[in-house]
């Protein structure tokens, strides 16, 4: 695991851009990025969309997007689903049309079969290149909260009561909040040849800490990063304070060969 302990939001966000943009580049025919939602991304979506609409960016041309998760019980076309939110704050600022953007499929009538039929489409179209991902303060990734099985594939999730609360920023009111969740297995998403974590704000110093440096362990599902062999995590000053070998992750980075990328 490449840990990269950075000062700022801003630093973060350039470097995951960078890193988004060296997995376009690598596969300009047929690249498949994995999105993430929620606020930590955001700047790096503002950074990816300000260098396409600055023309110094790779043609998205061909990218195709997969969501990690998607609500359950919204109804289609609600601001808040992940697919509109998703298309709002990133695939359509950057031309990507929606038939190659793919997430969950939270209607009704298919629910007892939508984890498959994701799992299916990840597989048809050659696996996500690179992942990227936050992390909840209880440690959960994606919608895999604590206690989720290391191994799970795409299904159906209920949200705990502290993930339902952490989102109602997002709707009126907490009862509008979703209950259940579609969303990739932590199984799921060991498959990503890169995994890209991105932490800032203090909030999520104890639960990075326990994913990077603590036991592997259903309690942290995040700490299934230490199972992958290609993970890199961007930290903000505040999410990186509770690393205990922070100043050596540091140390790492800085001594990096030229041509060694993220
Ligand atoms: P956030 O959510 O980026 O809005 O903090 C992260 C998560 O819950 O996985």
């Amino acid at each position: 695991m490449e840990v990269v302990p950075l000062d700022t939001v801003e630093e973060v966000a350039r470097l995951a851009a960078d890193v988004i943009e060296a997995a376009v580049r690598a596969r300009p025919d047929s690249a498949v990025l994995g999105l993430a939602t929620g606020s930590t991304p955001l700047p790096a979506y503002r950074e990816l969309i300000r260098r396409h609409a600055a023309r110094s960016a790779p043609s998205y041309d061909a990218v195709r997007c997969f969501t990690l998760d998607e609500y359950v019980g919204l109804p289609a076309g609600h601001p808040q689903s992940y697919r509109v939110t998703i298309a709002r704050e990133l695939t359509d600022p950057l031309g990507i049309p929606p038939d190659r953007v793919h997430s969950p499929d939270p209607s009704p009538a298919g629910l007892a079969s939508a984890g498959e039929r994701y799992e299916a489409d990840l597989v048809a179209a050659g696996g996500i290149d690179v992942q990227i991902l936050g992390i909840g303060g209880d440690g959960h990734l994606a919608f895999n909260e604590p206690g989720s099985s290391l191994a799970s594939l795409t299904r159906i999730k209920t949200l705990t009561e502290q993930t339902r609360r952490d989102n109602a920023r997002f709707f009126p009111s907490l009862a509008d909040v979703p209950r259940h969740v579609l969303t990739q297995g932590l199984g799921t998403i060991l498959r990503a040849r890169h995994l890209l974590l991105l932490a800032t704000g203090a909030g999520k110093a104890a639960a990075l800490a326990a994913a990077v440096e603590g036991p592997l362990c259903a309690a942290c599902p995040a700490s299934v990063l230490q199972l992958h062999p290609h993970v890199t995590v961007l930290a903000d000053g505040p999410a990186a304070a509770g690393l205990s070998r922070r100043e050596h992750y540091r140390e790492v980075y800085d001594a990096k060969p030229a041509w060694q990328g993220l």
